[in-house]
């Protein structure tokens, strides 16, 4: 995870950070769990990733689809059987007031988690007297990868996670193992990502990034049910498709040897916003360059986000 390289301000040295544990504020380097925590024995936690982004008119922070990210992360308490006490809003009110108290002044991440805070030995998630906890945390976050340049993808040896197994509708930490190995091994094999495929061998994800081709001037997406994280983003820039550019949108299985003959490609995800794709497995997408399209619909993510589409500013919630 590359961060900001910004001011000392930006990257949040000249006031003591601070994250959310235990139902208080505590100076970050003081948010430690027991050696014990189910959470960290087990990966029993679910996560969100949420970015907040500095308003240029406005002069202060936004939080991104904020109300969004809760509740996803309530439905991953839900598979997960986690008790999340708190409500959505009340998860969003605390992180407004995080990234306040952090003072940040750039792009951010927040990380909010739920874990099973207990301290015992055994996976079960019903135990007696079992307690789940909320905390958060922030930091500044400029790049998550070069979106500037066109990524070369490779089609990993791992296999997404079974909907029967790990669901990856649910942002569950453990089932990060299997995003590691594949982007790890992506890594090492001289990648800058990885795509998984699942166990019927279409198409599922990124590494942390939903998958969008452009054939024939239309929009195709990998469908929720071939183990995909249901994206926030992918969401995004299927309404801004449709809505800014009057163009369709096909969620669909995707066969490995569509990536070898689309006119373009891009991976979306808050972290990696809109990321152009230029190469999968040493094959050029398209002519090899960033397409138009991507690049138009990268231009108007980074518009959103920033609140300079008035009709989008329901999506911000500013701090
Ligand atoms: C496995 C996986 N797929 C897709 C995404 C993109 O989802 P979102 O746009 O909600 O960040 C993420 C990011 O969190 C992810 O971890």
């Amino acid at each position: 995870m590359s961060v900001a390289t910004g001011s000392a301000e930006e990257k949040g040295e000249l006031r003591p950070q601070f994250a959310y544990l235990r139902g208080e504020f505590v100076p970050s380097d003081q948010a430690c769990i027991n050696i014990q925590t189910h959470a960290f024995l087990y990966g029993t936690a679910a996560f969100e990733g949420i970015k907040a982004y500095w308003l240029p008119e406005e002069g202060r922070m936004a939080v991104f689809r904020m109300a969004e990210h809760y509740q996803r992360l309530l439905q991953s308490c839900r598979i997960l059987r986690l008790k999340a006490e708190l409500s959505a809003e009340q998860m969003g009110a605390l992180t407004l007031d995080l990234v306040k108290r952090n003072g940040h002044q750039g792009p951010t991440y927040i990380r909010p988690i739920v874990y099973k805070t207990d301290l015992r030995i055994g996976p079960i998630l019903l135990a007696p007297n079992t307690q789940d906890d909320f905390c958060l945390f922030s930091l500044p976050l400029d790049q998550y990868v070069d979106t500037r340049k066109g990524l070369h993808v490779g089609v990993s040896s791992w296999r997404r996670l079974d909907d029967n197994a790990i669901p990856a509708r649910a942002k569950v930490n453990g089932a990060y193992v299997n995003t590691a190995l594949a982007k790890t091994d992506a890594h090492l094999c001289g990648f800058d990502d990885a795509l998984v495929l699942n166990q019927e061998g279409n198409i599922a994800e990124g590494s942390a990034m939903n998958l969008f081709l452009v054939r024939d001037g239309c929009l195709i997406t990998p469908t929720v049910s071939d183990n995909i994280l249901e994206g926030i983003t992918r969401a995004t820039v299927m309404e801004l498709v449709r809505a800014e550019l009057g163009l369709e949108v096909v969620a669909r299985s995707i066969d490995r040897t569509e990536l070898y003959v689309a006119d373009e490609a891009f991976m979306v995800g808050t972290a990696a916003e809109v990321a152009p794709v230029t190469r999968f497995d040493h094959r050029p997408v398209g002519d090899g360059n960033i397409g138009a399209l991507t690049r138009q619909i990268q231009g108007l993510y980074t518009k959103v986000v920033r609140g300079q589409l008035p009709q989008y500013d329901h999506w911000l919630a500013r701090v």
